[in-house]
């Protein structure tokens, strides 16, 4: 799950989820749209046992990735629960409703082999030491991952997304309740 921080957004699903959601950029892509980040945070209720903080670093002119740290001090647990909320504002962030595809609660294990491994681990190997794993991952012992201007591409996202706002909520249950919010802005692009 941690790893799911860096990808902000989104995150979700296995599979499905994976297709529902944003956040990529551009260029490589065969997407219809293109992102660009307003605005990320993150949250925990017990630092001792797992924290870390977010935000948006500029890259180059009209470039931003997201940066950051995220650290467990503990083996993350076997039923260590994550979940992920999509939400889409059609009026600048003024109101959101929930969107369909949101990631059922899952165990972090789950969606480290399902969504981080499909859709966010290919755009992390490079700009952090978030896991990069071959099969299935099945332990993640206490670590510090920290990620640097990481931009998330659209591959293995919908071809079609509405413009809008999009805002995704990752939420953990468990030992320590973490929650990183990110929020993005979609439009078509101009060809
Ligand atoms: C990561 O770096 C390697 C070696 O420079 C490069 O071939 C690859 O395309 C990079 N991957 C991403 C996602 O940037």
């Amino acid at each position: 799950m941690q790893s799911l921080y860096c990808a902000g957004i989104i995150f979700l699903i296995s599979g499905s989820l994976a297709e529902a959601i944003s956040v990529g950029k551009a260029s490589r892509q065969l997407t219809a749209w293109e992102y660009s980040i307003i605005s990320v945070s993150m949250t925990t209720d017990n630092e001792e046992l797992a924290g870390g903080e977010t935000h948006i670093d500029r890259i180059s002119r009209g470039e931003y990735g997201l940066s950051g740290s995220l650290y467990t001090n503990v083996d993350v647990p076997q039923d260590f629960e994550v979940t992920v909320t999509i939400y889409r504002s059609t009026d600048n962030g003024d109101t959101y409703k929930i969107q369909p595809y949101s990631l059922p609660r899952q165990t972090v294990y789950q969606a480290m082999n399902s969504f981080y491994k499909n859709a966010i681990m290919p755009s992390v190997v490079n700009c952090s030491n978030l896991p990069q794993f071959k099969g299935t991952l099945e332990f993640i012992p206490a670590t510090l991952w920290t990620f640097e201007k990481c931009q998330v591409n659209t591959d293995g996202f919908p071809q079609y997304m509405p413009d809008g706002w999009y805002k995704g909520v990752i939420e953990s249950h468990g030992y320590v309740n973490l929650i990183w919010t990110g929020v993005f802005s979609v439009k078509q692009r101009t060809f």
